[in-house]
């Protein structure tokens, strides 16, 4: 019996490893309750290892690719995708295994080559083409930026398996459940938003192009390299990943301020309390310097109202609400209800910089703004309690749409 590799069907093992060490995904998303790597052995007439995890966890990996396949040779790699938390392991794999032939796309073999100066034995598959593996059959779909160039699916004829790299992925290691009807989809599904808004997000375009192209699909099961595997109930995560993409949103309120001395924070609080008395009940409330954009993010990316507040720091945006900015920017969320606040002690400058921020944006913009200089006077608090009622009426609003 298997002791480290779980067998999933007659054919498919998985043998993905979980990391609770790494601080930072990226070096950038912090993994407060890790994250798995997930690899696949397919083992009918031909074997195929579905990609790799990342280097630090060789070790565990490749005791349970040696405790499945034993003496049996391995004959496919197939990577589909080149991040190193997936192909971090490529080089070792075809050190043990020299007459592997690794299956890539054009790109992936771009990025073999950057990255681990591997140019040899690899066999480049177009859109579309299939893998006969004797009783088995990988058919390739690329998908393009979700989230790198080379990215790319196979979907298993015979079984209705398709491996979907990081698409349908999620935050959050396997701790013992690696099924979705094993889990605590509660837990899983906020790791699963935070990971998408945090990795995927920015291009949900391309996104919304993939579901598109796989819909044709008799999809049985979902294995993605990051979380659960879907057996039970794939359409649920397919549903998830569709409505983030088209960045469908429950009503509520995202507030974030960023303040030095308290007074900017009064002005967030007396939004927040106005918004509750207008009849919105989920309110949120982040200091952004204390919680990681990571976090404030998966939240925006959730609730259609956002109202950004900072005090001006050297006549501009304080540091990590500047940050924030960059980082909403980058990731091109849409369709949300924009407010903003601010205050200065000797100069302004922050809510112009929100301002010009919310410009930018093709945000649905609440015209009144509030701007206190030192602590909010009675007339800077009344703004607030303005900007507070004209959010809860647009989000109102659209109750009836
Ligand atoms: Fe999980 Fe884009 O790597």
């Amino acid at each position: 019996m298997n002791t480290l590799s779980v067998q999933i069907n007659d054919h498919l093992h998985y043998i993905g490893v979980n990391d609770r060490d790494t601080r930072l995904f990226e070096n950038l998303w912090p993994l407060e309750h890790g994250v798995s790597y997930n690899s696949y052995l397919l083992t009918g007439k031909k074997t195929a290892l579905l990609d790799t995890v990342k280097i630090t966890k060789v070790d565990t990996f490749v005791e349970k690719i040696q405790e499945v396949l034993g003496d049996r040779p391995l004959d496919y790699l197939v990577v589909h995708h080149m991040e190193p938390d997936h192909s971090g392991s490529v080089r070792t794999i075809k050190q043990l295994y020299p007459d592997v032939t690794i299956i890539g796309n054009k790109r992936t073999a771009d990025f073999l080559n950057n990255f681990y100066e591997i140019t040899d034995g690899i066999q480049i598959v177009e859109d579309g083409e299939t893998l006969d593996l004797g009783d088995q059959k990988l058919t390739f779909y690329t998908t393009p930026m979700v989230h790198w160039p080379e990215s790319m699916v196979s979907f298993e004829e015979t079984t209705g398996t398709l491996f979907s790299q990081d698409a349908f992925g999620g935050f959050g290691a396997l701790n013992g459940p690696i099924f979705d009807d094993e889990i605590n989809w509660e837990f899983y599904a906020q790791e699963t938003v935070r990971y998408y808004s945090n990795i995927v997000g920015k291009f949900s375009k391309q996104v919304q192009a993939a579901l598109k192209k796989l819909g044709g699909l008799d999809i049985k099961m979902i294995c993605p390299v990051h979380g659960p595997i879907w057996r039970d109930n794939p359409g649920k995560i397919v549903d998830l990943y569709d409505r983030l993409s088209r960045y469908e949103s429950e009503e509520g309120v995202v507030i974030v301020y960023g303040t030095m001395y308290g007074n900017t924070e009064v002005m967030a609080e007396t939004i927040a309390r106005t918004l509750a008395e207008e009849g919105i009940k989920n309110i949120i409330v982040h200091d952004v310097s204390k919680t990681h954009n990571s976090y404030i993010l998966t939240d925006i990316w959730q609730y259609r109202g956002l109202i950004l507040g900072s005090c001006t720091y050297n006549n501009y945006l304080f540091p990590y609400m500047h940050n924030l900015l960059n980082v909403i920017k980058m990731n091109r969320l849409q369709n949300h209800i924009l407010g903003m606040f601010g205050s200065f002690s000797w100069s302004g400058g922050a809510l112009k910089a929100l301002q010009e921020f919310g410009d930018t944006c093709e945000y649905d913009v609440i015209q009144t703004t509030a701007e206190a200089k030192g602590a909010a006077k009675q007339e800077d608090l009344e703004a607030c309690r303005q900007i507070g009622k004209e959010m809860a009426a647009k989000l109102k609003a659209l109750r009836t749409e």
